[in-house]
Order: structure tokens, then C-alpha cells, then sequence
């Protein structure tokens, strides 16, 4: 009897375990983040008997994967913590396919530029914090990242709107025929990563370009507060725009803006960019300095994709305050209070450090629980670290990453699937039968995981 009630003593001790958060404190920070991962863990499917390495369980998708993941590395580079890098490695080998391009086998048919896009940010981020090299003769992070580049510039579409990429790669997905900003957005940043990184200047060419095409379609509006807004189907000539705005296409734009006043040595265009794309930001995405996905978190409405945009929000409001130093005075207030807001929130469960998704409440935890909630306060709180190490490295200040300019531009997945099943507009009863074939996979594949 008595043993048995040491037993459950030590374990209420130790699985009740809060988060007290001093965010001047280099280990308190990391004390916290190191609780926040283990629930992230908790929806981790690699570790499990028959789970897929570098994927998370049902119903986080792939790129909410390479997303989270993302923020892990940020937090092996911050906190100086080894503890999570062969997980992270053997992560991003498993997803990146047999062409090293984010296009993995059973993802394929149903992955979209987004998808892709989301995973090269964050191979991006193992490119700039030197993240263990890839072994045995596998082409580096930074080849990879080029190659995602390639591909998706290749599908750059002049015919509609003038130019942009579509949501989706293939035409029997349900979006091909809607362009949108966080498609645009992951090549635009990825464009100018990679030209700040090698100092090739035809990257930087390119996100221009990106980044005038959204202007001219008016995805991007900018004026002191400036809108990044979601998109618009092709049918109109992406006339008739899908104005809700969310965090993750405002920090990607903002990102890549960053990106490109540090690469361009600090040009005064891009510093105007960059400051109207944060006045946005700051006035559309924060109450009373908290972070707060504005479009559905007031109404309750957040779905599982919504509900993780704040992680890749605040990643980016990290790397603009280091890249673009004269934003550091504006993102450090809010970086602060949001990160601390986040630590009362992250208080439920029953293992007491479980997060919520609003932080405004200054009662704890709101209820909620998940992925996306975990993610964005364990990369709030990284911010707070940002510039305690070096910011993001490039060809020549250290990065170690082998690259490759042609990568992904013979063995395409994409082109050789595009040529395989052509269709066209004559053959609608074709794709009708592959988007059977593929929803019958799918299903199949769900009925199968549920046994
Ligand atoms: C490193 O991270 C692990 C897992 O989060 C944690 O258990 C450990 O205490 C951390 N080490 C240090 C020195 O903070
Ligand atoms: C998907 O493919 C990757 C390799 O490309 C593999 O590691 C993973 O286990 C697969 N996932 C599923 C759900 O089958
Ligand atoms: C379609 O939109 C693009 C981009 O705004 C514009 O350049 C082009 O002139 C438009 N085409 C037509 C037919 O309206
Ligand atoms: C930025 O400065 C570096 C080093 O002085 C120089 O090599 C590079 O050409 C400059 N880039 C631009 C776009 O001005
Ligand atoms: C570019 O970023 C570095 C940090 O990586 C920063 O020290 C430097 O001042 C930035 N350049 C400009 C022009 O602001
Ligand atoms: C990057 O990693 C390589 C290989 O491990 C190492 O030689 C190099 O010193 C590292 N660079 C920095 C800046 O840490
Ligand atoms: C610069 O990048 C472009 C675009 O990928 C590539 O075609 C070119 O070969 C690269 N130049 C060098 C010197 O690597
Ligand atoms: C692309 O083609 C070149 C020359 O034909 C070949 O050397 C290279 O291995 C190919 N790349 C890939 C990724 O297969």
C-alpha cells in the first residue's frame, strides 16, 4: 500500500509538469520548448511500430509535418540541443523521395505547390543553421532545396493571370485552378534564400519577379498596412479575389521580403516592402501585442491546417528581426509579450504543459489541444532566443551545404506523371477515372489504417 502510494505520488510529481517561462532566461526558454516538443511527440507517427518515419498521426497532413519540423531545427540551432537531431535527419531523408525533392511516392498524387514549398522553407533552414550534412553519397540539403526550386519554377504558368503558380501540380486535384499566395509565397522566399545563400543573382531575379506578379494581381496590396490576401481562380483572370488573410501568407511574404533587403544589402525598396508588410502584419495579426489568427480564432472556427499558421508566422518574424535589423524594435514587443502569453496558455492536459490556441486568456488554457497548438508556441518562444546565435548563414559565411543549380530539372516526378496521364480538356472521362482511381487509393488506404 505504501509503495503504491509513493508510485502515484511520483507520478502525479512528474507528469504534471507546468511551464514557468522567464523569457530573459536562455535555459528557461529552453526548459520550456523541451516540454512543448515532448507533447509535439506525442502526435509523432515515426516512432511508433509500422508508423511512417517523418510523418505525424491522422489528420496532420504532410507539409504540416515538414512545417513542424521546421521549427524543431530551429530549436536544435537556439537551445544548442542535440537531443532531437538524428530524429530530425532521418525525418527529412524519409520525405524527400527518390528524386530528393519533397516529392515522395505516396504523396505525389495529392501533394500541391504549397506542400512542396512548405518542406524547401524548411530545408532552407537546415541549409542556413549548417544541420548535419545528408551521408552516403545523398546530394546536400542545399541540392534539394534547389531542386524544389526548379520544379516548381517550371510550372510557373504565363497562359492565366498573367503568370503565378497554381495551389495544385496536377489537374485532377481540386484547386489546379486556383492561384494562390502561399504557393507564390514558398517560391518568392525560397527564390531569395537561395540567391542570399550562393549569391546567385538569377534567384533573386526571380523572386522579383514573384514578388511583382503578386502586386499586379493584387494578392499583395501594399501601403502602411499592407494585405497579403489569400487568392483567386483563374477563371476571372484572378480578378475576383479570396480576401481572407491569414498569418502564414503575410509571414512568408514578410520573410521573404527580409530575405531580399539582406541579400540586396539593405536597398531601400525592399526596406519600404518590408516595413508595410509588417504594418500589416502587426495590425491584422495581434490584440494588445498577443498573437492571434484573426480570420477564424475569434469565431471558434480554426480548422487543423489553420490552427498552425502561427508557428511559421512566428519563425518568420524571427528571421526578419535579425535579416532586417530596423524591424527589430517593433518584433521584439510582441515576439515578448506573445511568447510569455503563450507559456500561461500552455497549462492544460493532463500532463499540465498541453497548449491551447488562444493565448489572450489570462486564465491558462482555452481547451484546446493539437499539433498546430504545440507548434506555434514552442516557435513563439524560439523567437526569443533569435539573436543569441548567429543569423542565417550563407555559402560564405560557413554554411557547409553542397548544392547543385540543375537539380530536379531532368528527372522530374512531376513532368513524368504530367506526360504519363495527359489531360486534357477532350478527355474529362479520363480524369474523371484517375480521380476515382486516386480517391478509391485514398480510401482504401484510410480504411486500411483504421485496421
Ligand atoms: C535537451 O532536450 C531534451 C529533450 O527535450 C531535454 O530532455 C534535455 O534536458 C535538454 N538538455 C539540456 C541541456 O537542456
Ligand atoms: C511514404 O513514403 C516515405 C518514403 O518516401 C516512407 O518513409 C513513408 O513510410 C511512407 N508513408 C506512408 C504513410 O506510407
Ligand atoms: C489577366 O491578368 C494579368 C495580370 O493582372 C494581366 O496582365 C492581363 O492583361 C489580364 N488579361 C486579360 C485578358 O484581362
Ligand atoms: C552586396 O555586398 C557584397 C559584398 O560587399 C557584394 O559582393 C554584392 O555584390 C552586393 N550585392 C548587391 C546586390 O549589392
Ligand atoms: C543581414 O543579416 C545579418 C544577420 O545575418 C545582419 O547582421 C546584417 O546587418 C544584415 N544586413 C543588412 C544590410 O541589414
Ligand atoms: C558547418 O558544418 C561543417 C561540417 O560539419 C563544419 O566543418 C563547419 O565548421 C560548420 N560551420 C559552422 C559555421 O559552424
Ligand atoms: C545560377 O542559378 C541559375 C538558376 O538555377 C542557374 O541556371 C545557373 O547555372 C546558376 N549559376 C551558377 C554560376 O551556378
Ligand atoms: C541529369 O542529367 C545529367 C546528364 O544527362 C546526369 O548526369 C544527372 O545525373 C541527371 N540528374 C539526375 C538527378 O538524374
Amino acid at each position: 500500500m505504501k509503495i503504491g502510494l509513493l508510485n502515484s505520488l511520483f507520478l502525479a510529481v512528474t507528469s504534471v509538469l507546468a511551464i514557468d517561462l522567464d523569457t530573459s532566461s536562455k535555459d528557461s526558454i529552453c526548459d520550456a520548448t523541451s516540454l512543448i516538443q515532448q507533447g509535439i511527440l506525442d502526435y509523432y507517427a515515426g516512432d511508433d511500430y509500422g508508423g511512417a518515419v517523418g510523418m505525424f498521426v491522422s489528420p496532420y497532413y504532410w507539409w504540416e509535418a515538414g512545417l513542424v519540423f521546421g521549427g524543431m531545427i530551429e530549436n536544435w540551432y537556439l537551445c544548442e540541443n542535440t537531443t532531437y537531431e538524428d530524429m530530425l535527419y532521418e525525418a527529412l531523408m524519409a520525405q524527400t523521395g527518390p528524386d530528393y525533392d519533397y516529392m515522395p511516392s505516396n504523396q505525389t498524387m495529392v501533394e500541391g505547390n504549397d506542400d512542396q514549398g512548405v518542406w524547401a522553407l524548411t530545408v532552407m533552414s537546415a541549409v542556413e543553421r549548417n544541420f548535419t550534412n545528408p551521408k552516403d553519397g545523398a546530394p546536400g540539403w542545399l541540392a534539394m532545396a534547389q531542386a524544389v526550386f526548379n520544379e516548381m519554377y517550371s510550372r510557373w504558368d504565363t497562359a492565366n493571370c498573367g503568370g503565378g503558380l497554381r495551389w495544385q501540380i496536377f489537374t485532377w486535384n481540386s484547386g489546379y485552378n486556383y492561384k494562390n499566395t502561399i504557393s507564390n509565397g514558398c517560391l518568392f522566399q525560397l527564390a531569395a534564400r537561395l540567391g542570399r545563400y550562393t549569391g546567385n543573382d538569377t534567384y533573386l531575379e526571380v523572386a522579383e519577379s514573384v514578388f511583382n506578379w503578386l502586386l499586379e494581381v493584387d494578392f499583395v496590396v501594399l501601403k502602411d498596412e499592407a494585405n497579403v490576401y489569400d487568392g483567386a481562380t483563374i477563371e476571372d483572370n484572378c480578378t475576383d479575389i479570396v480576401k481572407y488573410e491569414w498569418s502564414y501568407n503575410h509571414g512568408v511574404v514578410l520573410g521573404g521580403c527580409a530575405y531580399m533587403y539582406n541579400a540586396t544589402n539593405g536597398s531601400s525598396e525592399w526596406q519600404t516592402r518590408t516595413e508595410q508588410i509588417l504594418g500589416g502584419a502587426e495590425s491584422f495579426f495581434f490584440d494588445n501585442s498577443i498573437m492571434y489568427e484573426s480570420t477564424c480564432q475569434g469565431s471558434g472556427k480554426c480548422n487543423t491546417d489553420q490552427r498552425v499558421f502561427k508557428a511559421i508566422f512566428s519563425r518568420m518574424l524571427g528571421y526578419t528581426a535579425v535579416l532586417a535589423p530596423f524591424t527589430e524594435d517593433s518584433i521584439t514587443p510582441l515576439v515578448d509579450a506573445s511568447a510569455a502569453a503563450a507559456a500561461v496558455s500552455c497549462s492544460g492536459g493532463s500532463d499540465g504543459h498541453t497548449c491551447g490556441l488562444d493565448w489572450s486568456t489570462t486564465s491558462g488554457w482555452d481547451g484546446l489541444y493539437g499539433l498546430g497548438e504545440q507548434a506555434s508556441a514552442l516557435e513563439i518562444m524560439n523567437q526569443l532566443l533569435i539573436h543569441q546565435r548567429p543569423g542565417p548563414l550563407t555559402g560564405s559565411t560557413g554554411g557547409s551545404s553542397e548544392g547543385d543549380a540543375n537539380a530536379g530539372l531532368n528527372v522530374s516526378t512531376t513532368n513524368v506523371l504530367q506526360k504519363k496521364i495527359n489531360i486534357t480538356t477532350g478527355s474529362r472521362a479520363g480524369a474523371s477515372i484517375i480521380t476515382a482511381i486516386v480517391l478509391g487509393v485514398i480510401i482504401l488506404g484510410g480504411v486500411w489504417m483504421i485496421y
